[in-house]
């Protein structure tokens, strides 16, 4: 029996073997291959592999050293919201750690892990750019500044009641600077 695409309802080569041909059979296109195919399949757990592997006559182990090299690669669903803590150092020293502990004890995953309920994923990323207003903390597209161990839960229940929340509504400390340097 052929394997299905995470929803079932695609064999996996149907969707795979078109972007291997559009990346013309290049075993060099791996890198591209493999970001495609998470695009359209969400991630790329052991069995995606090895359809790739397959399609591109190359041996799995190779397809899952750069699956597991590159960090934009997951082998796990990402859950309906993706957390990313930067951890710059400009994040790092304004207590983004402390952010971090805070979301693992509250759902209960480590990083790169997704929730049970398939509600979040927690991932940590390097500096974004906003070093003024560490330490920050993306949800999908929605940029939250000054984000504190507490504040961090009360974005959390925003995003769990309310999917249409957005960062126009985002919460920001009112105790705190509107441009604060960073003390890198
Ligand atoms: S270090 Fe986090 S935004 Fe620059």
């Amino acid at each position: 029996m052929e394997t299905s695409c995470c929803c079932g309802q695609y064999p996996l080569r149907e969707i795979i073997q078109p972007i291997v041909e559009r990346n013309g059979r290049d075993p060099s296109m791996l890198i591209q291959i493999l970001h495609e195919t998470q695009e359209a399949m969400g991630y790329l757990p052991q069995d995606v592999q090895q359809c790739i592997a397959d399609e591109l006559k190359m041996p799995p182990a190779e397809v899952y050293s750069v699956v597991t090299f590159y960090s934009r690669f997951t082998m796990t669903p990402k859950g309906l919201h993706t957390i990313s803590v930067c951890l710059g150092t400009a994040c790092y020293v304004k207590g983004a750690e402390a952010i971090i502990e805070k979301l693992k004890k509250t759902l209960a995953v480590g990083s790169g892990q997704t929730t049970a309920d398939g509600v979040f994923t927690l991932d940590i990323c390097r500096c974004v750019g906003a070093c003024n207003k560490a330490p920050v903390v993306y949800v999908d597209n929605d940029q939250h500044e000054f984000v504190t161990p507490e504040l961090m839960v009360e974005i959390l229940s925003h995003y769990r009641d309310d999917q249409e929340y957005s960062a126009a509504e985002s919460i920001v400390d009112p105790g705190l600077p509107e441009q604060e340097e960073a003390q890198l």
